[in-house]
């Protein structure tokens, strides 16, 4: 992040030095072979389309969009989150998501109507907010996809932002996977072959992170049924393009969470649902999980007294194929759609998904108390 403002600063005085110049440049445009500059593209500002080539050709290109085409909003993301960047054309290109004009370039910040804000990034002193004065018409997004559990309280963001952002079903912008109704429904889902019986991947077990809950469950779990682990904790690193194939060559998935908490239900349960698997899960209520997929897509661990009896009912379902296979019925008519696997994508549905609502919303709102909300 910190390079961002000598960038932006560089380019402020690049933008002049060349506005003096332009006239001078222009001449040097024409002087050279078009192949080996960027032409200035007529439709376009002149400046702007130096600006952009500057850019590019300092090996920096990755994060510039080009310049807004019509009149969508201009959303700014203000920090990339954990520094995971992509380019902002893959919201269409992978989610056919275009609501908006996304760009992380910080001297639009007078004029972008919304810009986008990462909570983890924000310092504790909020130093590294954008600066006073705020444009009346801008839009603060709070954007935070991590569980309480895992949250720290920044003091002062009370009556600082419009929406919020966060896998919370009542969030401005409420972000995950959902399941989508089938376009020929009927077709009949053929389940994958299956060699193993139940798997779980899984990289962090530190029980300080709330993890302990879903590691004790393993343990007990595994005592009764064979479960075969798959990341960090395992030694068996998973390569992010075997991580479907590997979900469906099993009979059930560990779908735990890493804190219980209402709505939190992640891509840990779009994970098998895609692969053609069936998640047993660890997490909110029963009830909460049917909020957004059928009932009779998945186990949960609270259907059973312990993990013993659980382990005895996959068992059985193990030898009971027509059992097994209720579990797929409601795949007759729903489909489940991969998400994003590479850690460099972790954000790419969360940011697009903000640039669809500012390109629809533009009603005045406040977002009083964060906390509250977000801990109740
Ligand atoms: C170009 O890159 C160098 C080093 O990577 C950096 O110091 C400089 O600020 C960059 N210039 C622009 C215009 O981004
Ligand atoms: C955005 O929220 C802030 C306070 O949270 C408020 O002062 C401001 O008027 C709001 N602006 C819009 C455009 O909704």
């Amino acid at each position: 992040m910190t390079t961002q403002i000598p960038k932006s600063l560089n380019c402020t005085l690049i933008t002049l030095v060349l506005g003096a110049g332009v006239l001078m440049l222009m001449f040097i445009f024409l002087q050279h072979d078009s192949h080996n500059y960027c032409p200035p593209n007529p439709v376009q500002p002149l400046q702007e389309e130096i600006r952009k080539c500057l850019l590019e050709s300092n090996g920096s290109s990755l994060s510039v969009a080009p310049p807004p085409q019509s009149e969508k909003p201009v959303l700014l993301l203000w920090f990339w989150p954990e520094n995971y960047r992509f380019q902002f054309s893959d919201c269409k290109s992978l989610l056919n998501m275009e609501g908006c004009h996304l760009t992380d370039d910080r001297s639009v910040y007078p004029k972008a109507d919304a810009v986008l804000i990462f909570h983890k990034a924000i310092s504790w002193d909020l130093s590294n907010l954008p600066p006073s004065p705020r444009p009346p018409f801008q839009k603060w997004i709070w954007f935070h996809v991590e569980s309480p559990t895992n949250t720290r309280r920044i003091p002062g963001l009370e009556n600082l932002f419009n929406w919020t952002l966060s896998y919370r079903q009542d969030a401005d912008i409420s972000v995950r996977n959902r399941l989508t109704v089938k376009k020929s429904p009927g077709e009949e889902f053929v389940i994958p072959k299956k060699d193993k019986l139940v798997c779980w991947i899984v990289s962090n077990n530190n029980p300080s992170t709330g993890t302990g809950v879903r590691y004790k469950y393993y343990q007990e779990l595994s005592k009764h049924i064979k479960v075969d682990l798959f990341g960090k904790v395992s030694g068996k690193f998973l390569r992010y393009e075997d991580y479907y194939s590997t979900i469906a060559s099993c009979k059930f998935y560990l779908s735990f969470e890493n804190s219980i908490h209402r709505d939190y239900i992640t891509e840990k349960l779009n994970g098998p649902l895609a692969a053609g698997t069936v998640p047993v899960v660890l997490g909110p209520p029963r009830k909460n999980y049917e909020d957004f997929v059928p009932s009779d897509s998945f186990i949960h661990v609270d259907d059973f007294p312990n993990a013993q009896a659980l382990a005895n009912y996959l068992l059985q379902l193990d030898k009971d194929e027509e059992a097994y296979r209720k579990y797929f019925q409601w795949r007759n008519y729903l489909t489940a759609k991969p998400h994003l696997v590479l850690q460099q994508q972790e954000f790419i549905l969360a940011i697009c998904s903000a640039c669809e609502h500012v390109g629809r919303h533009s009603e005045y709102k406040v977002a009083h108390e964060i906390y509250k909300w977000y801990f109740s």
